[in-house]
């Protein structure tokens, strides 16, 4: 085998992108990648900037510095619509479905650039499969749905666009453990039977550790560690941080507070 072969070229490569909202600096000089095919996740905690790199890839924020480049073009500070239509769909936080559009709209909002009918109605019953509570609810508002469902429908309308790779953001936001878990296998489903890569953020670090095969630990608006995910939930820092694995009461909760950084 080739070395080329061997290692492949990323789907998504991030090189030292800054992003700040005036001068707030939010993220500095993150750079990653994610491989084809994989679920890669960035782990942190409130306002590390996991939103803003999300953003800053799918074109919502430019970029002060750095280059963004996906499926081989460079894709830094392009237009939001480009970007969907060249494979890449964003699931914001928050959800942001349309609530006064039927869930079936909605969905058809997600196809919109898609001149394949007979794909976009295939993929209409391929979410319905994954979801079945969107086929019951296929006629009502989409601002009816709780928020689970509402989640469940915003990854859909992510997935009618046929994206090679999804971004998504905090999936989890608000859910109870258990549909969070529905909402994670289903996800795994996604990556494992549509092929379609995945970059999730997310502060609920167990559920995206399990998930994901590759993880990096954003701080500050820097990456601080990365590793396979089956590596990172070995780690001790992790375990302490993240995964509140660390049972030694007043005194671990000190060293908590007085641990400033990683490694
Ligand atoms: N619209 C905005 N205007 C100004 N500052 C912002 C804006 N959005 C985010 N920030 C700041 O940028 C930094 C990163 O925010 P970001 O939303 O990316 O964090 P996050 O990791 O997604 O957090 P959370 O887990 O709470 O969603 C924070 O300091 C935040 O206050
Ligand atoms: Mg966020």
């Amino acid at each position: 085998m080739s070395q080329a072969e061997a290692t492949p070229k990323p789907i998504l490569q991030l090189l030292n992108v800054e992003s700040a909202y005036g001068p707030v600096k939010a993220i500095r000089g993150v750079s990653l990648q994610v491989r084809r095919g994989e679920i890669a996740t960035v782990l942190g905690s409130n306002g590390a900037g996991k939103s803003t790199i999300l953003k800053t890839i799918s074109g919502i924020i430019d970029p002060r510095k750095g280059s963004i480049e996906f499926n081989g073009m460079d894709i830094t500070a392009c237009d939001p619509a480009f970007v969907v239509q060249s494979g890449l769909s964003h699931v914001p936080e928050g959800r942001e479905v349309f609530p006064l559009l039927s869930v079936r709209d909605n969905l058809l909002m997600g196809a919109y650039t898609r001149k394949d009918r007979d794909g976009v109605a295939r993929d209409m019953q391929t979410v319905f499969g994954y979801f079945p509570i969107l086929k019951e609810r296929e006629a009502q508002d989409a601002g009816l749905l709780s928020g689970g469902q509402q989640q469940m429908l915003s990854i859909s309308r992510a997935l009618m666009a046929n994206p090679d790779l999804i971004l998504l953001d905090e999936p989890s936001l608000g859910l109870s453990p258990k549909l969070t878990k529905e909402i994670f296998e289903i996800v795994v489903r996604i990556n494992r039977e549509r092929g379609t890569t995945i970059l999730l953020v997310e502060q609920n670090a167990n559920m995206a550790l399990n998930a994901s095969d590759y993880g990096y630990v954003l701080e500050n608006g820097r990456i601080v560690m990365e590793d396979t995910c089956e590596r990172l939930r070995e780690k001790d820092d992790i375990k302490e941080f993240y995964l509140g694995m660390k049972e030694d009461g007043a005194r671990g909760e000190r060293r908590w507070k007085k641990k400033k950084n990683w490694r």
